[in-house]
């Protein structure tokens, strides 16, 4: 056939190669405008800088009475009891190390506002309010301040609140009733701090969260600053030294059991749960994991940002980290080391807060979404992968960066926890760091001994008093 002559064969080829190359061209345009077309229905994910959440910011209590009597006089806040009123709802406290038991007395207290369709208004004391009524605070307000201002559930804040709230105070601020702890709060006279609201009949009681308190905390600070099982203090408390390591062996090696301090009446507190032995006598429920949980997970386009390390008796310094840490993403997760993975590297009685007790504080706050219980000490590539990582900021801590065992050769993964996310180019250094240390909140403790010692009988025997007499309180 003439058709099947050589150049006819190559002429028919040039054809269908030339219609070849229009179809993957129209192909390649459509299968374009699909992506594009996919791409706009998509939940769009604004940029991180948009949705970072930022730390609540507050106000002096004289500014904010005259903040709320300017909104009062405008008509923007209803009387009490008038039909579209948002209701008000307050708590307050010292909030000194602030701690799960304060975080859910604050959560307790949003919920009590949300079934009122309310906001909540946080309240906390200055230094010199709590020094005239408690004793010397062991965080500075600006800490205390940094804490409270990133936990989730506060609306407004308030700074220089009396430890004593009276009906007047309430009105000030135009609160429908305040909430407190069955643990009722006692006056520099010696009457009860909410008596006056309490008479009024403004005041909702929720269920104190037993098991922890800042007398506990001091308490096992005061243990770790016992010469005999804590490294020297002009050491770091938690470095990666081969004195931290061999304090208590490299590796998964359980934490030693602090020696109990025998003390008059010991076995009344052991007893009562209160902890005079240094460990934890916390009790966590999941359903307290799960009320603390965002339970949000990451969307599959966010870009999930990882953090890890030991974030114990959580201060302003874990804060500001994981707020930088959340601005470089959308979904901040956190990986927490379990309590002997911190014990083999910081030795003594670290860590102070069990791994729940850190799981609590840290799912508290708001640029976290979500935790890992005991998550490994060296970040692996696989661990990246499953968790769809996008980024790994490194510890803040210096002395938190390598790992321990690392020295010692141990094999896994060097001196540097983070080589697998260097490797995939998903590594980035943790901005400057907030100088505040666990060494330095130890070496107030050491500098006020005698009067924290002083203060914490006088604190015991009331959380004793409290648990033997307590009612039974339903928590929400
Ligand atoms: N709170 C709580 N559970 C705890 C400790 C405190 O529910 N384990 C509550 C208190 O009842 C109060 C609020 O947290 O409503 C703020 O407490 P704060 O004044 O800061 O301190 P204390 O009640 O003295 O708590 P702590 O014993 O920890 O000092």
């Amino acid at each position: 056939m003439p058709g099947d002559s050589l150049e006819a064969l190559c002429s028919e080829a040039a054809e269908l190669r030339a219609q070849q190359e229009s179809i993957s061209a129209r192909l390649a345009k459509v299968e374009q405008k699909i992506a594009s077309s996919r791409e706009a229905k998509r939940p769009r994910i604004t940029s991180p800088t948009n949705t970072a959440p930022q730390p609540k910011s507050y106000t002096l209590w004289p500014e904010a009475a005259a903040a709320v009597a300017a909104r009062r006089a405008a008509g923007q806040i209803l009387p009490i009891g008038a039909p579209g009123r948002v209701p008000r709802v307050y708590v307050d406290g010292c909030f000194d190390m602030m701690h799960s038991g304060h975080m859910n007395a604050v959560r307790q207290a949003k919920l009590l506002a949300d079934e009122v369709g309310g906001v909540l208004v946080v309240g906390v004391h200055t230094d010199a309010e709590i020094m005239r009524t408690k004793g010397p605070p062991v965080m500075r307000e600006d800490e205390r301040m940094a804490l409270v201002a990133a936990v989730k559930w506060v609306d407004e804040l308030v700074l220089d609140t009396p430890y004593t709230p009276t009906v007047e105070f309430l009105d000030s601020l135009d609160i429908d009733f305040c909430v407190h702890g069955d643990d009722m709060s006692i006056a520099a006279d010696g009457t009860d701090a909410y008596g006056p609201v309490k008479a009024a009949g403004r005041i909702r009681i929720v269920k104190r969260t037993e098991g922890v308190s800042t007398t506990d905390l001091v308490g096992r600070l005061l243990l770790l600053t016992r010469d005999h099982h804590a490294p020297p203090l002009d050491a770091p408390l938690c470095a990666s030294s081969s004195q931290a390591v061999s304090a208590s062996g490299a590796g998964a090696a359980p934490p030693p059991s602090p020696p109990v301090v025998a003390s008059p009446g010991a076995a009344a507190y052991e007893q009562a749960n209160i902890s005079s032995s240094g460990v934890s006598q916390f009790l966590a429920t999941t359903r307290r994991l799960t009320q603390f949980s965002s339970g949000r997970k990451a969307g599959r386009d966010e870009r999930v940002v990882y953090v890890d390390g030991a974030f114990d008796l959580c201060h302003a310094a874990h804060v500001h980290a994981l707020y930088a840490a959340r601005r470089r993403g959308d979904y901040l997760l956190v990986g927490l080391h379990d309590d002997a993975t911190v014990n083999a590297r910081c030795g003594a009685n670290h860590p102070l807060m069990s791994l729940h007790e850190r799981a609590l504080c840290v799912l508290a706050l708001a640029p976290v979404d979500e935790v890992i219980l005991g998550a490994p000490a060296t970040v692996t590539a696989d661990l990246l992968r499953t968790m769809n990582v996008a980024l790994v900021v490194g510890n803040a801590d210096p002395n938190y960066l390598d790992h321990p065992g690392a020295a010692a050769g141990d094999g896994d993964g060097g001196g540097d926890r983070y080589a697998a996310a260097r490797e995939l180019g998903r590594y980035a250094d943790a901005e400057q760091a907030h100088p505040l240390r666990l060494e330095e909140i130890v070496r107030r403790i050491v500098d006020n001994r005698a009067k924290y010692e002083q203060r914490n009988a006088t604190r015991e025997k009331k959380e004793l008093k409290y648990v033997q007499e307590k009612a039974f309180v339903e928590e929400l």
